[in-house]
């Protein structure tokens, strides 16, 4: 009952781990596969990056603000950890780069990827990410060139701080096979007693509770204007997120912050989301827009 497809993927339920969130190890990925449809791995990029100085993550009320700064190893490094991934669900490594080429150039040190997400959408970093995701002609230079490099499903991944719809038509016309939204939305915290930013990158990327019904928005908006599926990420934590995300036109849905609350998220929504399906005696992939008629 849970099922759904994704661009050919067969997830056993909707639930995809969202990029960066334990998503380096190979263990780590295995353990959140057992209960989830399919997991992102971190960002990786062609060279190592260090990533910015502590402090990097506050919690706070809403949510998480984070400026990790795409911390991770070399792309050779990162391949030969993903090796060991044994794969109970499909895996999807998440490029970052600073120019289209980078990007293709990335997809052929991954054989065992199940797809690719393109980060066109971290909020805090210069000349990658958002920085080169709001750029309409861009991003349809950057997905149909790493199309023309492999024949695995490509996922564009946007960011709400953008016009989704152009980005997202965009994304379309140089042929992704989906488009997931959103990455974090700028942010910041100050320190009353040191009168300072808390970040020492001073933003970052705001994630959880807070975002979700921009999240919402931007699922509803792509649903309207575009043929390719959608994968809607955004302060998903609960099982009736996930099924307003359905309605509002997900195939799938990817989480995040919420698995820093408990390791055994997705096990307990998988849960829920089978006793709603027993209720309603429908299946999960037949909610997919059904708000809009
Ligand atoms: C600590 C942290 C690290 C993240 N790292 C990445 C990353 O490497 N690549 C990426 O595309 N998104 C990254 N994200 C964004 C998430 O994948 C997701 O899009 C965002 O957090 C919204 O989902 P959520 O509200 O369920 O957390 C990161 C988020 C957090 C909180």
């Amino acid at each position: 009952m849970l099922e759904v497809e994704l661009c050919n993927l067969k997830l056993k339920n909707p639930m995809v781990l969202a990029s960066g969130i334990l998503g380096s190890k190979s263990s780590s990925l295995y353990r959140m596969a057992e209960d989830a449809g399919a997991v992102v791995t971190k960002s990786v990029g062609l060279h190592a990056r260090e990533g910015y100085r502590n402090p990097t993550v506050i919690n706070y009320a809403h949510g998480l603000i984070n400026a990790v700064g795409l911390a991770s190893p070399n792309a050779e490094s990162f391949a030969r950890e993903l090796e060991k991934y044994v794969k109970i669900a499909p895996l999807i490594v998440s490029l970052y780069a600073f120019s289209a080429e980078e990007f293709a150039e990335l997809t052929k040190f991954f054989p065992m990827a199940d797809a690719f997400e393109l980060n066109l959408s971290c909020p805090h970093i210069k000349k990658a990410g958002l920085e080169i995701g709001s750029d309409a002609e861009l991003v349809k230079e950057i997905v149909s060139m790493v199309k023309s490099k492999t024949k695995k499903p490509v996922f564009a991944k946007i960011s709400a701080m953008t016009n989704v719809v152009e980005i997202g038509k965009a994304a379309e016309e140089g042929k992704a096979d989906a488009i997931v939204v959103t990455n974090t939305l700028k942010g910041m915290a100050i320190d009353i007693m040191s009168r300072k930013p808390i970040l020492s990158n001073i933003s970052g990327g705001v994630s959880g509770e807070a975002i979700k019904p921009i999240a919402l928005k931007c699922v509803w908006d792509l649903y309207e204007e575009l043929s390719i599926p959608i994968v809607g990420v955004g302060g998903i934590t609960t099982w009736k997120d996930i099924v307003e995300f359905m309605l509002a036109g997900a195939t799938a849905v990817q989480i995040g912050s919420a698995i820093f609350y408990s390791s055994r998220y997705f096990y307990s929504l998988k849960e829920s989301l089978i006793a709603y399906t027993r209720w309603t005696k429908e299946k999960l992939s037949d909610l997919i827009g059904k708000a809009h008629n």
